[in-house]
């Protein structure tokens, strides 16, 4: 049972977060990287971070990370928990915030049960994971890892042409220091994110904890229909070259394609040039989000849908591009952080892999990383309705507690 003060404190940090970032209309969240809202939610931490005597500091790649420092202890070997605060289009409360709130709810958890330990704790708040602004996902935590590399992340650009570059200037950060930063992964012992499932495995096995096995390798492509534009009214069919029909043929192929391999394929996100009603479009840009179990499944799936696009687009005479702009390989999570999750946790709580990636898929390649889910009743996610019962985001909070608890200790 947990501490009554410790709901009332996820309690106020939820309710205090809830209006950032919200958009009326949709009821789900637009916190963009870099924008008012995310200014918003990271300045929100900070005075949460700062009102519990952690050292807040922005490293060198404008991520957030509050220390929990034990008095004459070491300052390296820490436990990192946390996750990220910007979210997609439309999105829901959870993603995100959840490994935040709950990170900060352990820390008060510990101090109420009188814990202190020999090692460090770390919140972390990583930005831009969602990529919605600038395209690539999890960019503050590969921009720390050097995955991603400054030039390339200087010159990305927004939907209005702001490059990644003038929106963290005018965030206030020196963007000639980003990159990998040596000398704060070294300080990470290992780094455990907290999340929201986003699916439904968590309630078909009963339970409102999982941890995480790893993550399906998954990418982001950029496909571009050129046409010519014209009159819907009075085109002859044979006369036209329509950029919209082979969007619509790649649309049908990513489910084919995702049907047959046993992988995941979503065109969500298009821009149709000039947008027309009564004209037919002389460019359509689509992005295809692609998911596999491995590799290779990844590859047949987008080969797959882009053969089948090419192949229209040369019967409609429209020219047609397919460029990658992200791709994630295959995470597993250290088996050994694994085995730690469990053994804090007294053993028995479900494994699941998920399509949905991390900064913690990053993070796993530099150091010792796990997940920790909590349920979502319905699976829903990047939705308004994503949702987590608070008795469960509150077991979600033991059982990091726990996990702190037994690192620090240590
Ligand atoms: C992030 O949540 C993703 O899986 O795209
Ligand atoms: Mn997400
Ligand atoms: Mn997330």
């Amino acid at each position: 049972m947990t501490d009554p003060a410790i709901g009332d404190a996820f309690d106020s940090m939820w309710a205090a977060l809830a209006p950032v970032g919200r958009e009326a209309s949709s009821g789900g969240y637009r916190r963009f990287a870099w924008t008012a809202a995310d200014a918003q939610a990271r300045e929100w931490f900070t005075s949460e971070a700062q009102a519990r005597g952690l050292d807040v500091q922005r490293d060198r790649n404008g991520n957030l990370w509050a220390w929990w420092l034990p008095p004459g202890g070491r300052d390296h070997d820490a436990l990192v928990t946390g996750s990220h605060l910007d979210s997609v289009p439309d999105g829901g409360a959870f993603d995100g915030p959840l490994g935040v709130v709950s990170a900060l709810c352990a820390i008060d958890l510990l101090r109420a049960r009188g814990i202190k330990g020999r090692k460090p704790v770390a919140v972390v708040v990583f930005a831009d994971e969602e990529g919605a602004r600038f395209g690539v996902a999890c960019a503050g935590s590969r921009l720390l890892t050097g995955v991603l590399s400054p030039a390339r992340a200087l010159a990305l650009t927004d939907a209005d042409g702001v490059s990644l570059d003038d929106a963290m200037r005018k965030a206030g950060i020196d963007t000639a220091a980003l990159g990998r930063d040596d000398e704060l992964l070294r300080r990470i012992g290992v780094f455990v994110e907290l999340h929201v499932e986003q699916g439904r495995s968590l309630v078909d096995s009963e339970s409102a904890i999982g941890v995480a096995t790893g993550i399906w390798p998954h990418g982001r492509w950029r496909f571009s229909f050129t046409g010519r534009a014209d009159h819907a009214g009075t085109t002859q069919l044979d006369d036209r070259r329509d950029p919209m029909l082979c969007f619509g043929e790649a649309v049908l192929a990513a489910r084919v394609q995702a049907e047959q391999f046993g992988g995941l394929a979503t065109f969500g996100r298009v821009i149709a040039e000039p947008n027309a009603t009564n004209g037919i479009a002389s460019k359509v840009t689509a992005w295809l989000d692609a998911r596999a179990p491995d590799q290779r499944t990844l590859d047949r799936i987008v080969i797959g849908v882009a053969e089948r696009a090419g192949r229209r687009a040369s019967m409609e005479q429209v020219e047609s591009a397919v460029g990658n702009e992200s791709v994630t390989p295959a995470v597993e999570f250290s088996p050994k952080v694994r085995l730690m999750l469990q053994d804090s946790l007294g053993g028995g709580v479900p494994e699941l892999a998920t399509g949905a990636g991390h900064d913690a898929g990053v993070l796993a390649a530099e150091v010792p990383t796990g997940m920790l889910f909590v349920r979502n009743p319905t699976g829903i996610s990047h939705a308004p309705d994503e949702f987590a019962e608070r008795a469960d985001c509150l077991a979600g909070v033991e059982a990091l507690a726990d996990v702190m608890a037994d690192w620090i200790c240590a």
